[in-house]
């Protein structure tokens, strides 16, 4: 892999602190209703544990997504067609990946992931079930845009986006990173994005608020994981998970509750909590076909097919990268 010398994807001070970690979590816990943005839960633990999540019985996303692109696999090559170099936005440590690849007979993978030694760990795994298979791993931040390795310059691209980890992002930074796509993958790209659906609300929050408790663990990971890096001393056991229902904006959010008053300090700033005051962790948006179609809209990309699994619980939609059109 080639990276640009002097190029450091991640900033951390001489005491090894990731300097992006500390700057969100003590922005984010200033704010009237404290917040930490999701992307902090995955350190070596959280990635763990979020695994762990894919296989529990109430977490339907990653079973529904994965049905559809076995089930539907003939489908979805038809209309895709060989010879793409497919673009993977985030790891490809699933079992996705080769359901996808094995399907559509594709030139060249680009692995995008910002976390280089998982990347490589994966690509590896990757190569050695697709021997045939020219595998060109980045190691980037796919929210902004990225230039892929010129080997794939003649190839025309796919971008694979599953697991609706697009529901993490509120719709402005949503728009902004299909719109970044769309600068990837240059002209005549097709994306293929999964998309988590609006559905019973008992069924929604049983998914964030699992019986074995293990969704309540990987939320709670992330103060374990500030109290770890960033020199802190919040009482955890003070506590409690919770995943909430915003109809408003169609999402599960997640919240960390203080079960009691508590004070703690991060990276030697001081911070008081009430009783029942929350940090907001993360947010997972469901789509309806029309929402998520306004927001590939927005974002630059025009449906082509799209595809459920039996229950209707997740969609996977094919996107054909289309400039938006301005006002009216
Ligand atoms: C990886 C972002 C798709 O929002 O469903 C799972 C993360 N959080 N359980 C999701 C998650 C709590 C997951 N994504």
């Amino acid at each position: 892999m080639t990276c640009a010398p002097g190029l450091k994807l991640v900033d951390r001070d001489a005491g090894g602190v990731d300097l992006a970690f500390r700057a969100d979590v003590l922005a984010g816990l200033a704010e009237p209703q404290k917040a930490i943005p999701a992307r902090w839960f995955y350190d070596d633990e959280g990635s763990q544990l979020f695994e762990d999540i894919t296989q529990l019985p109430e977490y339907y996303p990653t079973r529904a997504e994965t049905e559809i692109l076995t089930q539907r696999s003939g489908d979805i090559a038809n209309l895709i067609g060989p010879g793409w170099a497919v673009v993977e936005f985030g790891s490809g440590s699933s079992v996705k990946t080769p359901l996808l690849l094995s399907a559509i007979a594709p030139s060249a993978y680009v692995p995008l992931d910002i976390a280089g030694d998982f990347l490589r760990a994966s690509s590896a795994a990757l190569s050695a079930k697709f021997p045939e298979l020219p595998v060109w791993p980045v190691e980037a931040d796919f929210m902004r845009r990225v230039e892929l390795p010129v080997e794939v310059a003649d190839l025309p691209k796919l971008g694979f986006f599953p697991g609706s980890t697009i529901g993490n992002m509120i719709a402005r930074t949503a728009t902004d990173l299909l719109r970044s796509m769309r600068e990837t993958l240059g002209e005549g790209a097709l994306l293929l994005i999964g998309m988590d659906l609006v559905k019973d609300e008992d069924v929604l929050l049983a998914a964030y608020d699992d019986a074995q408790g293990v969704t309540a663990k990987f939320n709670c990971n992330l103060l374990h994981r500030i109290n770890r890096e960033l020199d802190a001393d919040i009482p955890v056991a003070s506590f409690a998970h919770e995943a909430r229902w915003n109809d408003v904006f169609a999402r599960v959010e997640m919240h960390l509750v203080a079960r009691e008053d508590v004070s703690f300090t991060v990276s030697g700033q001081r911070f008081a909590m009430r009783a029942g005051e929350s940090i907001h962790t993360e947010n997972s948006h469901k789509f309806t076909k029309r929402s998520a179609q306004q927001l590939l809209a927005a974002g630059g990309w025009e449906p082509r097919a799209r595809w459920t699994d039996e229950a209707k619980r997740f969609s996977l939609v094919l996107a054909e990268s289309r400039p938006p059109r301005s006002a009216p």
